[in-house]
């Protein structure tokens, strides 16, 4: 048994869609979960920058004695983690395998889009591990970098005409290739799966990054669960505590009033 906590980490609310994941599949577990509000987006800086970020933010959570991190942004997962990930000793995973893998045993037709933030098209990181399948399976990708903004402003209910209008530009060209699997390659985009959905119609497939990533988790070889308890839950963030209240408590399905204190990321 190890009563540590699970450390989970996003530029915002998006890492959130693991954690719903990790409360239904592991509901004994602590998780400690930051989301660097302050600094979101990540998806349209340097590398530099969102390396530089993510190693803060995992620095941050090893305070809490974590034993094991979950990368649970797209972004960060793609671009940071590849290259610092052997720098730490304890297991850190990232969102990116679990959705590639998961869209090569789902789809019927061989298509498979992917979508995600700037940073995370340009890296290539889901299309190489698709690509290097021996199946043969053709991708469409898309950047979308309205889409986070738009979710961190809670533009998501599927009649909201922005956010209409959003989907609409970015997934003409991937709905067009005849994709029947949809990768929502940045974790923020599941809160936004019905209007995406909506547009792509009822025969695609989304597959979710942050929920493959926490069923990766719970079957880890190197994950050892804790004893039957009560979960503790905390949440950071680096600007507005109410704000991130307000729209985790919705989107969890439970109150996070309270659970939820204000850091300064760039002292770590
Ligand atoms: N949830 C992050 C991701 O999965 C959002 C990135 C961003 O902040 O642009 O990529």
């Amino acid at each position: 048994m190890d009563n540590r906590p699970i450390g989970v980490f996003d530029s915002g609310l998006g890492g959130l869609t693991a954690v719903r994941e990790i409360m239904k599949l592991l509901p004994n577990e602590d998780i400690v979960y930051f989301g660097d509000t302050g600094r979101v987006p990540y998806g349209s800086r340097s590398k530099q920058t969102i390396t530089k970020y993510t190693r803060q933010d995992i620095r941050f959570l090893t305070k809490f004695d974590c034993k094991t991190i979950l990368v649970a942004c797209g972004t960060a997962s793609s671009v940071a983690l590849p290259q610092i990930k052997g720098d730490y000793d304890f297991p850190i995973i990232g969102v990116v395998e679990g959705a590639a893998n998961r869209a090569c045993q789902v789809t019927r037709n061989g298509k498979i889009g992917i979508i995600g933030t700037n940073a995370t098209i340009k890296s290539g990181s889901y299309v190489r591990l698709i690509s290097t399948r021996p199946e043969g399976f053709f991708t469409a990708c898309a950047a979308c970098p309205l889409f986070v903004p738009l979710v961190e402003n809670s533009r998501i209910s599927v009649e909201d005409k922005i956010l209409k209008l959003a989907i609409e530009e970015y997934l003409t060209p991937v709905k067009n290739a005849g994709v029947d699997t949809l990768i929502l390659g940045c974790t923020h985009y599941p809160i936004i799966a019905e209007a995406i959905s909506a547009f792509m119609g009822d025969n695609v497939t989304l597959i979710s990054p942050g929920l493959e990533a926490a069923r990766i988790l719970k079957e880890m070889p190197s994950f050892t669960p804790c004893e039957e308890k009560a979960a503790k839950h905390r949440f950071f963030v680096s600007d507005d505590v109410d704000l991130f209240s307000e729209q985790a408590s919705l989107f969890l399905g439970q109150s996070v009033e309270g659970e939820v204190e204000l850091i300064n990321i760039e002292e770590i």
